[in-house]
């Protein structure tokens, strides 16, 4: 099967979309599935460019077992040719998307964007909230998000 690239977009790139990297890559490590998937992510702000994954972001994933290993990049317009999903985060997230996929009009071949939570098989939240500002069980519930997310969606691209 084809291999399939996924890019994971929040507004930092610092928590939620570094996080679901992080996520994603510890569950097709475990399945040895590695080689059947491209994963990345990205933000649609760029104020946080270069920098690791907020440490706070990063501690709550290491309790679980999973390392955070990406470096903050803002999404750009290339992206949409280059991977075959983008996964956003919240709403504000997936309209920004939007509005930068419009720049390219209805060309064949682009990225599907969908909201991660779509994904969901436990949770019914509509949103992967922004943690940056609250304490620590906010990073601890979009891990929760993310795994359920993440797994259904593992589930979703690997069903055939
Ligand atoms: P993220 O969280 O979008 O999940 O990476 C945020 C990180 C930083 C800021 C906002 C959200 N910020 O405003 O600097």
């Amino acid at each position: 099967m084809a291999e399939q690239r996924l890019l994971f977009v929040c507004l930092g790139n610092i928590c939620r979309s570094p996080a679901a990297e992080g996520v994603f890559l510890h569950l097709i490590a475990q399945a040895g599935l590695e080689d059947r998937f491209v994963v990345d992510s990205a933000g649609t702000g760029g104020w946080h460019v270069g920098n690791p994954a907020d440490r706070r972001m990063r501690a709550a994933a290491e309790r679980r077992g999973i390392h955070l290993p990406s470096r903050a990049r803002q999404i750009e317009l290339a992206d949409f040719s280059s991977f075959d999903r983008i996964l956003t985060m919240d709403d504000d997230n997936l309209q920004a998307v939007r509005a930068l996929a419009a720049e390219l009009g209805s060309r064949p071949g682009l990225a599907l964007v969908e909201p991660m939570t779509s994904h969901c098989r436990r949770f019914g939240d509509q949103e992967v909230p922004d943690p940056y500002y609250g304490g620590e069980q906010g990073f601890e519930h979009v891990l929760d998000l993310l795994e359920d997310a993440c797994s259904g969606l593992l589930e979703t691209l690997t069903r055939d």
